[in-house]
Formats: structure tokens, sequence, C-alpha cells
């Protein structure tokens, strides 16, 4: 067995998937075969949920299914409201996000059944809940009251409606809806292969997604829409941007929402994200943020060839929307639910246990000394 590390796995093959790939002959990340921008254009974000986690789309009847079951599991248990009143109104929304899944998996009664058509029940009672509780601690730490979800609104226009107790106008709620549609799957990435390595010891979904979520958290992976909003803050108006980017190069620094793995020419999301961040702007009749986005963008590519990856529309957008900005890595976390369950769901149903081999480059073997002879 050849000891040559490949750090970070970096182009390593571990494992087949029918979720998505990203297709250079189309030059788009795809899910179940379906190019994500066709997606944006032509369906809303729940007919992509169902996509990803059944294989298919959805029709009339199923889709009309699909959304009611959602709907109906909004509801929170009164352990976690309480429990969301009570955590710190410091902590940050990504860990009360993984705090509220992992106690869902305290309270769910199917817990340990893994068998397909439990993890998809308790798949649908996660994706439904886990808004609705994040949306609820934007309301309390603030000192507001809990706005309870309605069943008549989408997914997305309910969590605008539990955030800020009205649903913004239809194009708005499109560019959310689209920004869903882009985060929702995206093969092999670190939290996907966190949720996949967990599934692999045949533990529980709760722990899987618990897990993927401490996961996305990090900078490098989804913390990187906060960071990119950091960023944006420092260089306050437009004028300010290529001195502030020039000096980030030359000090050899890590720009946020730019660069990425797999693309190396571009992620394929990022266009039609941008498209919807202009509109968003517009409405909002706010330019400045696109200003500073496409300068810091020229001189990234000018100087560096790394490209924007989808975070770096998104952190603007949804600042212009009204979130808060550590709420930018939560919204990831409620579109991705649907990719991580669908990759523990394949995972469990081929299951081999992950665990890789290291080179070790420790201590030779040592004779262990009493404790009063050290
Ligand atoms: C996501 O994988 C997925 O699918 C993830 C994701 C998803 O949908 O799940 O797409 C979501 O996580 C997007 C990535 C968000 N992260 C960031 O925006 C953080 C900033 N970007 C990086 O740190 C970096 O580009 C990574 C972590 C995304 C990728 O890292 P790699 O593949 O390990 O590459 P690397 O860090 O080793 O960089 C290679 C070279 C280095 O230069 P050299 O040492 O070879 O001279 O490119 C440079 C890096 O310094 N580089 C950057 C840079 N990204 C790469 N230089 C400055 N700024 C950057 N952002």
């Amino acid at each position: 067995m050849s000891d040559e590390i490949k750090k970070g796995l970096l182009g390593i093959v571990v494992d087949e998937t029918e979720v998505s790939k990203v297709m250079p002959e189309i030059n788009s990340l795809t899910y179940r075969g379906y190019a994500a921008q066709d997606l944006c254009a032509k369906c809303k974000f729940e007919e992509v949920a169902y996509l990803i986690l059944n294989g298919e789309l959805p029709n009339k009847n199923q889709l009309k299914k699909f959304e009611n079951q959602e709907r109906k599991e909004r509801k929170l248990s009164n352990t976690i409201l309480q429990d969301i009143k009570r955590f710190p109104k410091t902590a940050h929304p990504m860990d009360v996000a993984r705090t509220v899944v992992s106690i869902m998996g305290l309270e769910d009664k199917e817990t340990k059944d893994n068998s397909i058509e439990a993890n998809m029940r308790k798949v649908m009672r996660i994706f439904a809940k886990t808004p609705v509780a994040l949306a609820a601690f934007y309301r309390v730490r603030k000192g507001k009251k809990i706005i309870s979800p309605k069943k008549n609104l989408s997914f997305s226009e309910n969590f605008f409606h539990m955030c800020f107790g009205k649903v913004p106008n239809k194009e708005i709620v499109k560019a959310f809806d689209v920004s869903l549609i882009l985060y929702a799957e995206h093969s092999f990435n670190v939290s996907t292969f966190t949720a996949r390595t967990i599934t692999s010891s045949l533990s529980d979904i709760h722990g899987a997604i618990t897990g993927a979520i401490a996961s996305l958290k990090g900078p490098l992976h989804g913390g990187a829409n906060e960071e990119v909003m950091h960023m944006m803050n420092k260089i306050k108006k437009p004028e300010n941007a290529l001195k502030w980017i020039n000096k980030a190069l030359d000090n050899k620094d890590v720009v946020m929402g730019f660069g990425h793995r797999v693309y190396k020419s571009g992620d394929s999301r990022v266009p039609t994200m941008r498209e919807y961040f202009g509109k968003v702007a517009k409405i909002k009749k706010d330019k400045k943020y696109e200003k500073i986005y496409d300068i810091v963008e020229k001189v990234m590519i000018d100087r560096k060839n790394i490209h924007p990856n989808v975070d770096y529309p998104t952190g603007p957008t949804y600042h212009l929307m009204g979130f808060d900005t550590d709420f930018f890595t939560p919204i990831f976390v409620i579109s991705r639910i649907t990719g991580w369950s669908a990759h523990i769901i394949e995972q469990y149903a081929a299951n081999k246990l992950i665990r890789p081999l290291a080179s070790y480059k420790g201590n030779k073997h040592r004779k262990v000394l009493q404790l009063n002879q050290r």
C-alpha cells in the first residue's frame, strides 16, 4: 500500500453518488441530472428539495403532498421553544441550529430506526423545524415575540414571515428561493462528507446532520458568506475597494468568497446568484455592494485568476434582504439539509465504514517509565 499523502483528500474519489455532479460538458452543477440554473428558472425551492430527496421532480400532486407534510411538521415542541428562549442571546445561530437538531434527536420517537421510511420521515421533521427554530431565535435574541409558522406560506415565505413579521415582494422571495436552490447540494463537500462519515458508523441521522452543521460553520466552507459581508463592511464604500483588495493580496490574505476545491475557472452557481443579487439591489435601491463586488472580483481574477464562489454573491444579497450577518450560514443550513439527507440515505443504502489511514510521524517505540522515574 502506498504511503503517498493526499492532504485534504485532494483529488481522491472515495465513493459513488447519484445525487449531484458538476458536469464539465455543460459547465454546470447538476442535481439528479438537472442543471441548477435550469431548476432556478423553472422551479420553486420545494420542487428541488423533493428532487434531491426522491430522485425525480414532483408532479403537481406529489408536490402538494410534500408541501403539506413540510407545513404540518413546522410546529416546534414546547421543550425546544423553551430552550430557544433560554439560549444565550449572544450564541451564534449556527450553534443554535446544531443544538436544536440535536435536541430533535432526543425527542424523535424514531431516532433509532434507520429504515429508509423512518429516515425520510425524520428528514421531513428536521427540514421543516430547523428554519422555524432559527427564525424563533432570530426574534428572541432581539427581545421580540416569536411568530408562529403559517401553513398557507411557502418554505421561503414562512421564513421571512417568522423572522420579520411580513413577507416581502415576490421578486425578493424568488431571489431567496434561488439562493436556497443553489445552496441545496454540492456532492462530497466538507459538511456532506462529515455527514456521510458519521453515517458510515451506522449512527443516526440527527447526529449526522448535527455534525454537518458544525462542519458547515467554518469560514473555509459555509461560514464564508458571513465573512464576505464582514469584508464588505470593512471596505465600507466602493472608492475604498481597489486599494483594500490590492493590499489584501499584497499581504497574501485569503479573500473570502473566492476560490474552490472543484471549480478552477468559476463556480457555475455564481452567474445566477449574481443576477438575483442585482435584482435585489435594484429593488432596495442600493448599488453600493454591487460596486464593491465588481471591483474586488475584477482584481481577484486579474491578479490571481481566482474566481468567486457562490458565497460571494449570497452574502450581500442576504444583507440587502435585511438578515443579520450571522444568519447567512444558517440560511445555507436550511437548504443544505436536503443534500445532506440525500447523502445520508445513500450512505446507509450502500454503507462501508469510512476509515482512512495516516502516515505516522511521531516518536519511535519507547518504554514507559514508572511515574517516580520520570
Ligand atoms: C463552499 O466544496 C464545496 O462544494 C463547498 C461549497 C458547497 O456548496 O458545499 O461550494 C461551499 O464552501 C465554498 C468555499 C467557501 N470558502 C471560501 O470562500 C474561503 C476562501 N477560499 C479558500 O480558502 C479556498 O479557495 C478554498 C478553501 C475554498 C479551497 O481551498 P483549496 O482547494 O484547499 O486550495 P488552497 O487553499 O490550497 O488554495 C490554492 C492556492 C493557494 O495559493 P498557493 O499557496 O498555491 O500560492 O490558491 C490560493 C491559495 O493561497 N487561494 C486564495 C484563495 N483561494 C485560494 N488566495 C486568496 N484568496 C482566496 N480565497
